[in-house]
């Protein structure tokens, strides 16, 4: 066998894609190679004999555009189905065994455009709306994970800026396109396990008579949140979508206002029968192995029983951008971002969560020892309150910072389920000793939000540390340590610590400082920090100076 031009890095696990599977299961070690490109197929017959896209899937009510009811259409979802499987369509990208591209978008979703396009009719033109949305609602300098369907996060610089996050910077997280839905022709119908079935206009809603107003700030995070530490440490379950690279920022505070969903169920008469879970149906389209579906979850009673629960038409006082489900939404304090459903087209009392994919087969925790080849999705954990969480916003990992004794970090920190930051503490050593952050540097304590933070990390050391953070929430949970203690095969949650490793440059150590100004004197640039300094680290005479006044060396006998 010969080197390949790239051997180097294949033997140190830099690109681990391209390695052969090991198989010791006999007498002799066997080496399988990956698997080979799916070879292209399209069995254009069987795709024209499913009909006309334009017939089959066409604007399903009149100022929906982009909006296909697929839940109540079986013969529609086998036509989609029929659609995706005569054909074959690009893999998932991969981008955990290599290098993420240095581009934004970083990842484009050509497959979830192309199996738009393959489905046709009121789908075509979804990822091009989609995406002068973005361009529209969104702040210029989002960093934008995928492209279609659009997820994207603040730069880690704006994450914070403000403990109300605005509107234009909060995180996106989509798993289709999004619905365009006029105001005046919005309803939504509330059924299944409730005394009397009703529709709802917004006018209806926002009638004060009817239903008292709620207004509440509310942290809304994605339990993928940091899932990039996860994927660095190891890889785990890669399909860009449900497992997209997200780093600190996905998560955001806004303000809400509606309405609690208890009241609407209430002037429906109540739940009946079994009725113990409420489930969201979203306008949009999700594709998941082959099959075609509107966006779908479920929360218990008791949660909406408790008016945790709103349905919501204001964002920090505006509108509900079309990004972020206008006309109307669900928010659910205090539980992962998955559930709070957007734009809203019916809710269905069931008596159990919903078996619906998002809910059944993704937002998964699963313990350590499940994985790939052996994973059941009822191994998993449904994920619903998150647990407390912190992150640095800045400096940012691998950063050189000149200081005189002291970093400046900011950052913020969360928990779930109605519990809130209490302490926030920083360790400039590895997790050894930890500095509190006094009260008045974390914002507004309030029982559904993150509070930002900003705190002076005492450090005295010259060179790398490693600068950990960690929250205690007011239910005295705290975060584990390491990564490590967190990595799960579905790259959820990612709990522990967040860790940046800085290069200190400490200006009260007389040394770095007569260096620091030496180089000033002399015009040498700081960074980067590997590249060996164009002037002497010490003049000759002071070494001399140096052997005059000490011992040498080497010892003599005596
Ligand atoms: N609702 C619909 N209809 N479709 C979606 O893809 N994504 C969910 C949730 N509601 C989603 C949805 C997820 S996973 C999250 S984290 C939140 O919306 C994100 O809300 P945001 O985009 O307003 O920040």
């Amino acid at each position: 066998m010969e080197n390949r031009p790239d051997e180097w890095k294949i033997e140190q696990g830099l690109t681990g894609a391209s390695l052969p599977v090991l198989d010791m299961t006999g007498p002799e070690t066997r080496a399988i190679p990956p698997a080979e490109v799916q070879k292209e197929f399209k069995d254009e017959d069987a795709i024209k004999a499913v009909g006309d896209p334009n017939e089959l899937f066409q604007m399903e009510r009149t100022g929906w555009k982009g909006f296909v009811e697929w839940e109540e259409y079986p013969e529609k979802k086998a036509a989609a189905h029929k659609i995706l499987t005569s054909q074959s369509f690009p893999g998932a990208p991969e981008y955990q065994m290599t290098e993420i591209p240095a581009t934004n978008p970083l990842l484009d979703g050509e497959r979830w455009k192309l199996w738009h396009s393959a489905i046709g009719g009121e789908l075509t033109v979804v990822p091009n709306d989609s995406w002068k949305i973005v361009l529209e609602e969104k702040h210029a300098d989002m960093l934008h994970i995928l492209q279609f369907p659009y997820n994207g996060e603040p730069p880690k610089r704006l994450v914070t800026s403000k403990p109300v996050t605005p509107n234009p910077l909060h995180f996106v997280r989509n798993h289709g396109g999004i619905p365009i839905i006029d105001k005046q022709n919005y309803s939504f119908l509330l059924d299944g396990l409730v005394s009397h079935p009703q529709s709802f206009t917004l006018d209806e809603l926002m009638d004060e008579t009817r239903f008292p107003r709620m207004k509440k700030h509310v942290t809304m995070q994605c339990s993928g949140t940091r899932r990039i530490e996860q994927i660095t440490r190891y890889p785990g379950k890669g399909d860009e979508l449900p497992q997209a690279p997200w780093a600190e920022g996905a998560i955001g505070t806004a303000e809400y206002e509606g309405v609690s969903l208890k009241k609407i169920i209430k002037a429906c008469g109540g739940l009946i029968d079994d009725g113990k879970h409420l489930e969201f149906f979203g306008a949009d389209t999700y594709f998941k192995d082959n099959e075609c579906m509107n966006y779908r979850v479920s929360v218990p009673w008791s949660k909406v029983k408790a008016n945790e629960v709103m349905l919501a038409w204001n964002m920090n006082g505006e509108p509900l951008p079309k990004i972020h489900g206008y006309p109307l939404r669900v928010v659910v304090f205090g539980y992962i971002g998955a559930r709070s459903v957007k734009w809203l087209y019916r809710i269905k009392a069931i008596n159990a969560p919903t078996r619906a994919p998002v809910q059944s087969k993704e937002y998964l925790y699963f313990p350590q020892q499940v994985g790939k080849y052996n994973m059941r999705l009822t191994d998993g954990i449904q994920i619903q309150e998150m647990p407390v969480s912190s992150a640095i916003m800045s400096p940012w990992t691998k950063q050189v910072v000149i200081h005189e004794g002291s970093i400046r970090c900011k950052g913020w920190a969360y928990s779930g389920g109605g519990r809130w930051p209490e302490r926030v503490e920083l360790s400039a050593d590895g997790g050894f000793s930890w500095y509190t952050v006094p009260p008045e540097n974390l914002s507004k304590k309030r029982k559904w939000t993150w509070r930002t933070w900003e705190f002076d990390l005492p450090c005295d050391v010259e060179g790398w540390i490693d600068v950990l953070v960690r929250c205690w929430d007011n239910a005295l949970n705290t975060q584990p340590p390491d990564v490590r203690t967190a990595w799960n095969w579905g790259l959820h949650v990612t709990s522990s610590c967040h860790t940046i490793n800085l290069y200190s440059v400490n200006k009260k150590h007389p040394a770095t400082r007569a260096r620091l100004e030496d180089m000033e004197r002399n015009q040498v640039p700081l960074a980067p920090i590997t590249v060996p300094l164009s002037i002497p680290s010490q003049s000759w005479d002071d070494y001399e100076k140096f052997w005059r006044k000490h011992d040498p060396r080497d010892a003599d006998e005596d």
